[in-house]
């Protein structure tokens, strides 16, 4: 999973180039408008749950920290495959308001952006980890995996 993580941050430095040039080179991902709204709100859910991360290690909160991760932006129940799937609606489960929701949009996503979403959830369940074992430093270590995925994803993809 390492080198996943380390072939994807590789992956956006051509954009950053282009970036640099002025010019967008995302690739532009099509979604219909209903997909793309709940996607957006997901988005903003990541967000939030990033400041509430940040928030908990601001007090040193290691374990709140950890629990945030896990509701916003972990894998939940161990089913890490369902963002990945396109047979909405057949795994009903508790969480209707977690990231599983990507169901809905994952089927409008390239193989590459679906990946970058696993890597999401994967490196937020090992900060969780990793923050349960109470080293401050390793935890911010182990959250920029998290926000290095946000923004190699940004970096690489866009939605219309
Ligand atoms: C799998 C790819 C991917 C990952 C991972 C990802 N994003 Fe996004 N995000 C996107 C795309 C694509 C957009 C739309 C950008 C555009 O069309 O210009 C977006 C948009 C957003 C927006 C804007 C929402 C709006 O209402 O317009 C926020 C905020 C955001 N992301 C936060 C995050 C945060 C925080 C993380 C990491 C915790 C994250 N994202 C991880 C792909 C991703």
């Amino acid at each position: 999973m390492k080198k996943l993580l380390i072939a994807l941050l590789l992956l956006p430095n051509v954009s950053t180039i282009a970036g640099e040039l002025n010019v967008d080179s995302r690739q532009i991902v099509e979604m219909p408008e209903e997909m793309k709204s709940m996607f957006l709100k997901n988005m903003r859910g990541h967000m939030e749950s990033l400041d509430l991360i940040i928030a908990a290690l601001a007090k040193n909160d290691l374990s709140e920290a950890a629990a945030v991760a896990e509701a916003g932006m972990g894998a939940g129940h161990g089913k890490k495959r369902q963002c990945e799937d396109d047979h909405a609606g057949k795994h009903k489960h508790k969480h209707e308001q977690s990231s599983h929701k990507a169901k809905g949009f994952g089927k409008f996503m390239p193989k590459e952006m679906k990946m970058m979403g696993m890597q999401l959830h994967i490196a937020a369940n090992e900060f969780a980890d990793v923050a349960r074992e109470g080293d401050m430093g390793e935890a911010y270590k182990s959250l920029r995996s998290i926000s290095a995925t946000c923004v190699a994803c940004h970096q690489s993809f866009q939605v219309k």
